[in-house]
């Protein structure tokens, strides 16, 4: 969160507005909301990321509220892997540019595909933002955070990071060095466990719906975004088991191998209920219609054996109904 506040303020003035993709990680929308809003910052958020229409429409309406200096996107995101289109949203972001005479900076969280699976940069994104504390990380034994761009783009991030001292502590750092030698090899195992994990919960009766884009069907516009933008659905996705609150904390009461915890990209697999967690907070009506239900259950994939996760999946979900 340092690395997000310190570009976003680096960039935001009073009068400003923000254009954003929905939903953003709640620590990034609280910011938006209860820290930037009361500075005079305003934010316009777009829910369809690949709709060019309704992403053109939430740009009016951001010019109307003031200087649009920031666009902030977070694909996919979390925790029903949504994506946004990077290359509609730079070409948006010029057109911005050109009315109003000030190009807003472009911002990607790519926390979720990590640099394995998705580089921003080279589709027109002007500054990455990260939560190294996740699949970076990648041990669950460190907080950290990243913004990375251009000398030019980056240069106003790092006088305000010395100046409001958001840098990281020298152990940390040295902990993501440690965590660098072994990234590709974690998200790479990770995310192969998650391709097995996602088909196997596609395959079976207890299971609704599963939120992978590597699933998407071929004729579903979001899967172009996908193959043009992402190297790897990634390791984090969710899945409603048929019923609702009841049946998802049976299924989750029986797990032995997966942890119930909310934080994700670590070497062990999480699992987590979204409603009553990291989604409490959203009033019940707006996460039904960006379809997060009392069904719904989000998983960090790990790099353990998959023959164990799925053995594991497999007797929670035949405790459904006991
Ligand atoms: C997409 C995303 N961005 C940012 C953050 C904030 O990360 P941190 O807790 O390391 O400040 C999170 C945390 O869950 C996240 O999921």
């Amino acid at each position: 969160m340092a690395a997000i506040t310190t570009t976003l303020l680096a960039y935001c003035r009073p009068g400003d507005a923000i254009l954003h993709s929905q939903p953003l990680y709640g620590g990034t929308e609280t910011l938006i909301a209860r820290t930037l809003q009361p500075f005079g910052i305003a934010a316009i958020g777009f829910a369809d990321g690949i709709d060019e229409a309704a992403i053109r429409q939430a740009a009016e309406a951001a010019l109307a509220k003031g200087r649009v200096s920031i666009v902030l996107i977070e694909t996919p995101s979390n925790p029903l892997n949504t994506l946004v289109d990077m290359d509609l949203v730079r070409r948006v972001a010029d057109d911005i540019g050109t009315r109003q005479g000030h190009r807003p900076v472009v911002v990607c969280d790519n926390t979720l595909l990590g640099p394995v699976f998705q580089k921003p940069l080279q589709h027109g994104t002007d500054i990455v933002v990260y939560s190294l504390t996740k699949y970076v990380g990648g041990h669950s034994d460190l907080i950290a955070g990243a913004a990375l761009g251009s000398q030019e783009h980056m240069r106003s991030v790092k006088l305000l990071r010395g100046a409001i001292g958001t840098q990281l502590d020298p152990h940390s750092a040295w902990m993501i060095a440690r965590s660098l030698e072994t990234l590709s090899l974690r998200m790479t195992a990770a995310c192969r466990n998650a391709e097995i994990i996602a088909q196997f919960l596609a395959e079976h009766p207890r299971v609704a719906k599963v939120y992978f884009s590597a699933l998407l069907p071929k004729d579903d516009p979001v899967r172009r975004v996908f193959e043009q933008q992402c190297g790897a659905a990634g390791a984090t996705f969710s899945f409603d088991v048929k019923g609702g609150e009841r049946e998802a904390f049976q299924f989750l009461n029986a797990l032995e191998i997966f942890k119930l915890a909310v934080s994700l990209g670590g070497t062990e697999s999480l699992i987590c209920h979204p409603a009553t967690t990291v989604h409490s907070g959203v009033p019940k009506a707006t996460r039904e219609r960006i379809g997060i239900s009392d069904a719904t259950i989000r998983l960090s994939i790990g790099i353990e054996n998959a023959d164990d996760l799925v053995a594991d999946l497999t007797q929670a979900l035949a405790a459904i109904g006991g």
